[in-house]
């Protein structure tokens, strides 16, 4: 630890910052928080019963009754809806003799409902071992053969659920098992600020995709904040998994200069932006015409190639590309299916920000306060730490959750959540999957930038094992990842 720096692995968080400085460059992190075991416990014992977790979106427990599980390590909460649309969070374990109450719809947790449950028990939360049950408050309310227990060992306040912090922001959900924590939204700062143009909390989760991934749920974080390695990975598709960046809806298409020349790195990593906060980072596109999935130069009218001869086919294909992508929603397609007439004299970003504005006010909503830098792309990454992250632009919003996947420092969770804005009763039931394997998914369903991240997961993975890797060296437009180094050095030691 740095003479004068706060040693935090103690207290609550509340005062934690990281800087990123000149020497930074010059040192190795190690690679044992990537691959140690006792590592990962530490983070288990000091990071994560301390931080502010992400857990669900208030509309995946709409219902007074309705109740989301999740878990991180062995620890499982119970997130859930009391009357006056008061959320509650539990830790999920019966006071009796520990029985975890109940578990979510899918893998990892998820949503569920006490209601329906049988006769007395419809609307309570219910052991299934002696049959204790509890309010919606946490209260015991059910205590069978009462007299058989001593008195001094069912007092009330001793056998009601035990609670954490939970609190909102825009519709998330989060929860902290630190008491002592500092609230949420200081906690947040200054992503509220930053965000509050994108109408975050009106928006909707249409898809949330979980998959394991064979490598450190710090991996998953570190490569959604930093571009270096856009152009390797993505842009020329070095692991072979389908390029798509320089086609039709791709994020550098455009760019391809020369026939097989592609910009160099510090053309497409350097050219974003990154920027840390005292907890948090973000990282976007500065040119937005970049993001739009069309060429940034080139008029409507002039868009064709072999596969896509007109300007309409070559169009429609970018778009439909940027569903798959959840750049676009699937109604904003509709609505180009629906136009008549292109305006074949326009560039083409200026048509996709068009497009963008009247198909989203076709359902009345308003985005005409956004500039056109917040329509598209990548005008806002953040990352709020530890692990949710993901772009938001005009009326969509890509997010990330990375959770480590029980003792195994090698596997993590990926929660992968598409949310959109929608009109008055348009807004679809959410499509929940577990994709056990990403390798036989289907590739018209998840973007294959996705697919070519996953990909290098094993090899980074087992290759930091080698006894030939001495750590991590990073360059500047990987400034965002030393910043989370940073401060774990402070939470849990510089080994
Ligand atoms: S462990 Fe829950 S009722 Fe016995
Ligand atoms: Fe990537």
């Amino acid at each position: 630890m740095d003479a004068g720096v706060r040693d935090y692995r103690t207290g609550s968080l509340k005062g934690l910052k990281a800087v990123v400085e000149e020497s930074d460059y010059d040192r190795l992190f190690p690679k044992e928080r990537y691959i140690g075991k006792e590592w990962l416990q530490k983070e288990y014992d000091l990071l994560w019963p301390r931080v502010w977790q992400w857990v669900c979106r208030e509309e995946e427990i709409p219902n007074v009754g309705d109740f989301y599980e999740y878990r991180i390590g062995d620890q499982s909460f119970l997130i859930v809806r009391e009357k006056n649309d008061k959320l509650n969070v539990f830790y999920n374990t019966c006071m009796h003799r520990g029985t975890r109450l109940v578990e979510g719809a899918h893998e990892f947790g998820g949503p569920g409902t006490f209601n329906g449950n049988k006769a007395q028990f419809d609307g309570k939360i219910t052991c299934v071992f002696h049959g204790w049950a509890y309010d919606l408050d946490g209260e015991l309310c059910h205590l069978p053969g009462a007299k058989d227990f001593a008195k001094g060992m069912v007092k009330r306040e001793e056998v009601c659920l035990r609670k954490a912090l939970i609190d909102t922001w825009e519709g998330f959900v989060f929860i902290n098992m630190d008491m002592d924590a500092e609230p949420l939204l200081d906690y947040l700062h200054p992503a509220p600020d930053n965000l509050k143009d994108y109408n975050i909390g009106g928006m909707r989760i249409q898809r949330h995709y979980t998959t394991v991934l064979p490598c450190n749920w710090k991996y998953a974080i570190d490569q959604f904040q930093e571009g270096y390695h856009v152009w390797a990975t993505h842009v020329m598709d070095l692991n072979n998994v389908g390029a798509v960046s320089t086609g039709p809806g791709g994020r550098r298409v455009g760019e391809k200069k020369d026939g097989n020349s592609y910009p160099p790195p510090d053309k497409v990593g350097a050219m974003t932006v990154y920027e840390q906060f005292d907890l948090h980072t973000n990282f976007w596109e500065p040119h937005w015409q970049l993001t739009t999935g069309l060429p940034p130069r080139v008029k409507l009218g002039d868009l064709s190639d072999e596969d896509y001869p007109t300007p309409r086919e070559w169009a429609r294909k970018a778009i439909e590309t940027m569903v798959v992508q959840n750049r676009v929603a699937q109604y904003e397609l509709d609505h180009f299916d629906g136009l008549e007439d292109l305006p074949l004299d326009m560039l083409g970003p200026d048509f996709m920000l068009k497009l963008r504005h009247e198909a989203c006010a076709a359902r009345g909503i308003d985005l005409s306060h956004l500039e056109n830098q917040q329509m598209f792309g990548f005008p806002s990454e953040h990352r709020l730490f530890p692990n949710m992250l993901g772009p938001v632009a005009g009326n969509s919003y890509g997010l990330f959750r990375a959770r480590p996947n029980g003792d195994d420092p090698d596997s993590m969770i990926w929660d992968i959540y598409f949310l959109f804005n929608y009109g008055d009763g348009e807004v679809p039931p959410i499509h929940y999957e577990f994709i056990p394997d990403w390798k036989d998914y289907p590739d018209d369903r998840m973007p294959p930038s996705f697919m070519q991240d996953f990909k290098t997961t094993p090899l980074f993975q087992q290759g930091m094992h080698s006894k030939g890797f001495p750590g991590h060296r990073y360059c500047s437009q990987e400034q965002n990842v030393i910043h989370t180094q940073k401060l774990l050095d402070q939470i849990i030691g510089m080994e």
